[in-house]
């Protein structure tokens, strides 16, 4: 997995690398916070097939401390709490984070924090989370940075903890099922006329340069966990282009948590 500007290096490399993330963390918290009221997947189909896969894998348990990165309005937070789980919702939009809350209080979901922070910077205790769940949200960091987070996160999670992660899962044409799904997505849009025309031209801009959509392959997130060190590491598509990647730490099952445990807190590091 490579892309363009993530792969340098030598003098300076590392600081132009901070800006580069910098600058993708003010585009994303500017367009999603744009996003709050309209954003809702239950208009799309392939969504709420996302969300439900996701769910079904993550199987929470009574307790179990979660964190999701990228939580949006709540899609995955809510449910998960209501299942019983303690959760930490973390976006980079104040107003996502304020429409989490909101909702939670609404249904009367006590175990529910939400925090706005970029994915990039956030930091939590070494083994102080059960479960790490993200849905359609990775795909706008920086490919250094999905890497960086991979090796985080295996830190953050106790040893036999779960990462499930959801995703539009795509290389660049290199592979067959790379060149399938834009083919279909070019087709789904060319159908709808020029305002799908329209989209192609924008996505075709944004996929190649890498500007706010950096989707990878199922295969380089596969590849990212191993490296980070994850075990027991299972692929599969979920529908179009969309894919699950689950994961764990190595080590013994976690205990069951109490509910009544600590809770981790997310922080800038340093
Ligand atoms: C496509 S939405 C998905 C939201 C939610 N996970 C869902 O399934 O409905 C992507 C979310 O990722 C958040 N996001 C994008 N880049 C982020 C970053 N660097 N750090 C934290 N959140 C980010 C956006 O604010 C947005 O809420």
């Amino acid at each position: 997995m490579n892309s363009a500007g993530d792969g340098a290096s030598g003098p300076g490399a590392g600081r132009l690398a901070s800006l580069a993330t910098a600058g993708t963390i003010r585009r994303q918290r500017r367009v999603w916070s744009g996003r709050v009221k309209s954003w809702d997947q239950h208009g799309s189909a392939n969504l709420t097939k996302v969300t439900a896969a996701l769910l079904a894998a993550a199987r929470p348990r009574d307790g179990e401390q979660v964190v999701d990165l990228g939580c949006g309005n709540g899609q995955l937070s809510l449910p998960l709490a209501e299942r019983g789980a303690r959760v930490l919702a973390v976006d980079v939009s104040q107003g996502m984070v304020d429409a989490v809350l909101a909702e939670a209080a609404r249904r009367g979901l006590a175990g529910v924090e939400a925090v706005a922070l970029p994915i990039e910077t956030m930091n939590l205790p070494d083994g102080s989370v059960d479960l790490i769940v993200s849905s359609y949200a990775l795909h706008h960091l920086r490919d250094r940075d999905k890497a960086r987070l991979m090796q985080a996160a295996l830190r953050w999670l106790r040893p036999g903890g779960r990462l499930v992660l959801a995703d539009m899962m795509f290389g660049r044409g290199t592979s067959a099922r790379d060149r399938q799904i834009i083919a279909r997505k070019v087709a789904v849009l060319a159908r709808k006329g020029p305002g799908g025309l329209w989209r192609i031209a924008k996505n075709a801009v944004r996929y190649q340069l890498r500007v706010q959509e950096r989707p990878v392959s199922m295969q380089a997130w596969i590849s990212m966990m191993t490296r980070a060190g994850f075990a027991d590491i299972v692929g599969s598509t979920i529908v179009a282009e969309a894919g699950l990647v689950i994961a764990c730490r190595p080590g013994a099952a976690p205990p069951p948590q109490r509910a009544a445990g600590r809770r981790p807190r997310a922080a800038r590091p340093g």
